[in-house]
């Protein structure tokens, strides 16, 4: 096990964390994670075995049975509503497995809504769009957009306002090989850049084999993969990302 640096605080820490839907229907049971700021981990595990339940408890978007989320050292669940809320603001980007874009607000405007939220400057939003290859097309409306088109507004949505923690739950499932590649060396390079840490849950190996560590979700936990992970920093567009992240703030 690696030590950790003195006086690092994690990125994330599970602590406990079990979740049951109604009798008998165990998804998560006591379990135990600890992400340190720039790791990247990919999670997989077989369909229904509970993989955007935990992205969902991490984020707060449905709450644990019992256990701790400790995110950038803060426990969320003694916070109160508004400072749980500006937390996760602040810390969080959510890559949702249904994308979640917003069909009224132009691909501009649903980038640039996590700058606004935190009344930081919205310019730089055109240019996290053009890291994704969405070049020229921030006053589109999401109903103009192939499947791929709005998983990639989604990942620039989830990375403009340079978050602590980047959760994304199959965030290359409808993207082309080539496209895919591209976009998980972003994640990657905004996690160089601006040390961010990130849990990415996907299917595909070639996916997970981009992260620093896989681990497998079954029998409700978190358990160390075999798999090697290959990946190799040249294919990152890191000065593109790092230049758009910075252009955003
Ligand atoms: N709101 C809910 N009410 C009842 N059961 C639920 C609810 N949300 C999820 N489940 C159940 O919890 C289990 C885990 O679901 P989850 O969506 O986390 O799986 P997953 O690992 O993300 O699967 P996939 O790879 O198909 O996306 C499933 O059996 C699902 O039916
Ligand atoms: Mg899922």
């Amino acid at each position: 096990m690696a030590l950790r640096e003195e006086g690092v605080v994690p990125a994330l820490e599970c602590r406990g964390l079990s979740k049951a839907y109604g009798a008998g229907r165990i998804v998560l049971a006591r379990l135990d994670f600890t992400l340190e700021p720039g790791e990247f981990v990919a999670i997989m595990g077989d369909s229904g075995v509970g993989k955007s339940t935990l992205l969902n408890l991490i984020a707060g978007l449905d709450s644990a049975d019992s256990g701790e989320v400790i995110i950038d050292g803060s426990v969320v669940s003694r916070l109160d509503d508004n400072a749980a809320t500006r937390l996760r603001r602040q810390k969080l980007g959510f890559v949702f497995q249904a994308f979640h874009v917003l069909p009224h607000l132009t691909l501009a405007q649903n980038v640039a809504l996590p700058l606004l939220l935190n009344e930081l400057p919205t310019a730089g939003a055109l240019d996290v769009l053009a890291a994704v290859g969405l070049s020229g097309r921030g006053d589109d409306f999401p109903r103009q957009l192939s499947g791929g088109e709005l998983q990639r507004v989604a990942i620039a949505r989830a990375l403009v306002h340079r978050p602590k923690l980047i959760l994304a739950d199959e965030p290359t499932g409808n993207l082309d090989p080539d496209t895919a590649h591209d976009v998980l060396g972003l994640f990657r390079a905004q996690s160089k850049a601006t040390g961010a840490a990130t849990i990415m849950v996907t299917h595909s190996e070639a996916a997970a084999a981009v992260a620093d560590r896989i681990l497998i979700l079954s029998d409700g936990g978190l358990h160390a993969s075999s798999a090697r992970t290959t990946f190799s920093d040249s294919h990152a567009d890191s000065r593109s990302i790092a230049r758009s992240a910075d252009d955003a703030r």
